[in-house]
């Protein structure tokens, strides 16, 4: 006899344990199957997926090592605080970031127990229809049986042809974050948001990191101000970033790379480097899931097709995360996850994707919601822009942190605000407020008469909606 379940979820990343524990929530009997171990000492599967184990949490964690060892080198003498030239253990910073993971990684199992989920060990396999209706999915060597199934098995990184990826030499976003000492020379390809932060983290302890980019803009998704300004400022930090390359061949020795690759205007060169990461993207995980024996129809770039619910083509099949279209993002994983439980339930289940913030955390951060001014332009939609620098920002001066800018888009006709794009200190944060906003239909003017706390961050976001309207105060 199989074991039976009203809902199976494949997959224990942010889109799958965030609908696992909402279906509970909602009186469904759930389990959730998972199969990688990652760092597992015991090597049993661990809950958390890419966002936990290899991608959001760890990142984060040396980001802020490595934030804090470059004020300790940079920015506190100017503040009158002296204490010597500091110095970095990795070891000791890779653990902290470990502990971190496994504290993270067991929370997910106690919100299973807590929930009354059933946490399973094993890869999931589609096999047939369930007896009873529903699907048979195979977990491990067990056959189980659900009444619905949600399909959330993510994404793993893009490799490239002739770039074997080992995790020593040339690393992906997993390798990149277990390096055992500061590379002195690091190249990175691919200038997207893993580019850009980990090239922060081992900059910032001293490695010497140029990335090299395929396409000729630098961040083309992000608002082509806030792109300017990120450039100008990753430059002057050291980042050594070119765009409009072709890589050719790459060769490895255990010691080091050295990547042929053609610059932006044709000409041919080499970089040597002690280590290489590879970031060019992730793409979804459908590896033995036997989509095409039950007929869950793919895409072509190999995501699951669902509506805009997360529904596949199979009644009582969902999908939902980096395995289908949309940002590949954890919170727009959980969102995903929550909306398909409660549909399941019969409730409203909603996910706007208009309102996904993006986050990338380097220093200055940068942070947006809704639409770029250059999507603005090319939709032929009339806007207008309220920008305002941190830089006249008392709290920001007073943090000795007061780059980059909030730049708010409303509509010309109604005020409605259209985006909010944000490059300074705490982005990840303040954008809340946009999100908040443009969910709420705000208009500019809305912003502006809302009473913000002095001296905050947050001013400036209260500056940038009275300049849509032409009357900041304050610059
Ligand atoms: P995943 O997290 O990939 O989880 C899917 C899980 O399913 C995996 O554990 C996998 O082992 C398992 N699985 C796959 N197939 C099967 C199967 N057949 N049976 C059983 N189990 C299976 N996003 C942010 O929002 N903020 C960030 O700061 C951020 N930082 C990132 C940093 C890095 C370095 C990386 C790589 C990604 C980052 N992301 C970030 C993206 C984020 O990690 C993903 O968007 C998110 O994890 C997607 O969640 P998911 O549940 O769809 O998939
Ligand atoms: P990415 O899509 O952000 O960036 C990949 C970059 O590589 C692009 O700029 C692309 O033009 C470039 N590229 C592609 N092929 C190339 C080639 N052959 N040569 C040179 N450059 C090439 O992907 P990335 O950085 O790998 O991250 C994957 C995803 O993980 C992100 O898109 C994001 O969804 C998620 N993520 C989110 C984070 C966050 O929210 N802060 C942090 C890290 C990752």
């Amino acid at each position: 006899m199989s074991k039976q379940f009203d809902v199976l979820v494949i997959g224990g990343g942010p889109g799958g344990y965030v609908a696992a524990i909402r279906a509970a929530q909602l009186g469904f009997n759930v389990a959730c199957c998972e199969s990688n171990a990652y760092a597992d000492p015991k090597g049993e599967p661990r809950l958390g997926g890419t966002c936990l184990n290899v991608g959001c949490i760890p990142s984060k964690a040396l980001l802020h090592t490595s934030h804090l060892f470059e004020e300790a080198g940079h920015s506190f003498a100017a503040q009158g605080i002296s204490v010597g030239t500091p110095k970095i253990d990795v070891g000791k910073m890779v653990g902290r970031k470990d502990g971190i993971v496994t504290q993270l990684t067991s929370g997910i199992k106690g919100l299973f127990k807590k929930n009354k989920v059933t946490q399973l060990n094993g890869h999931g396999a589609f096999v047939g229809a369930g007896k009873d209706g529903g699907w048979q999915v195979k977990v491990g060597n067990d056959v189980v049986e659900a009444k619905q199934v949600i399909v959330a098995t993510g994404s793993k990184a893009r490799h490239l042809p002739g770039i074997a990826v080992d995790n020593k030499i040339v690393c992906d976003n997993a390798g990149a974050l277990d390096i055992d000492a500061v590379p002195k020379k690091l190249a990175i390809i691919g200038a997207g948001v893993i580019g850009l932060e980990m090239g922060s983290v081992w900059r910032r302890l001293g490695s010497e990191v140029t990335i090299l980019e395929a396409m000729p803009d630098f961040l083309s998704v992000a608002d082509v101000d806030v792109a300017k300004e990120a450039a100008k400022v990753f430059a002057k930090q050291g980042l050594n970033i070119q765009t409009g390359v072709k890589i050719g061949d790459v060769k490895t020795s255990k010691k080091g790379v050295s990547i042929a690759y053609t610059d932006k205007t044709g000409a041919a060169q080499k970089l040597d480097a002690d280590r290489l990461i590879v970031s060019v993207g992730r793409v979804p995980n459908t590896d033995g899931l036997n989509a095409d024996k039950v007929g869950l129809q793919l895409n072509e770039r190999g995501q699951i097709n669902v509506d805009g619910h997360c529904r596949t083509n199979l009644p009582g099949v969902w999908a939902v995360g980096d395995v289908v279209s949309g940002p590949m993002l954890a919170h727009k994983a959980m969102e995903e996850g929550v909306m398909v439980a409660e549909l399941m339930a019969g409730q409203a289940g909603h996910c706007n994707f208009d309102t996904i913030p993006w986050v990338i955390y380097t220093s200055p951060e940068i942070a947006w919601v809704g639409k770029t001014e250059q999507q603005l332009k090319a939709d032929g939609v009339a806007y207008k822009v309220g920008k305002i620098p941190f830089a006249a920002n008392g709290r920001a001066l007073g943090m000795g942190d007061p780059t980059g800018f909030v730049k708010m888009l409303a509509d010309a006709k109604t005020d409605r605000i259209l985006g909010v794009h944000i490059i300074g200190a705490n982005a990840s944060e303040l954008i809340s407020e946009g999100v908040v906003a443009m969910e709420f239909g705000a208009a500019s003017e809305d912003l502006a008469r809302i009473c913000h706390a002095h001296p905050t961050l947050s001013e400036v976001v209260h500056e940038a909606a009275l300049a849509c309207d032409k009357r900041p105060l304050h610059f």
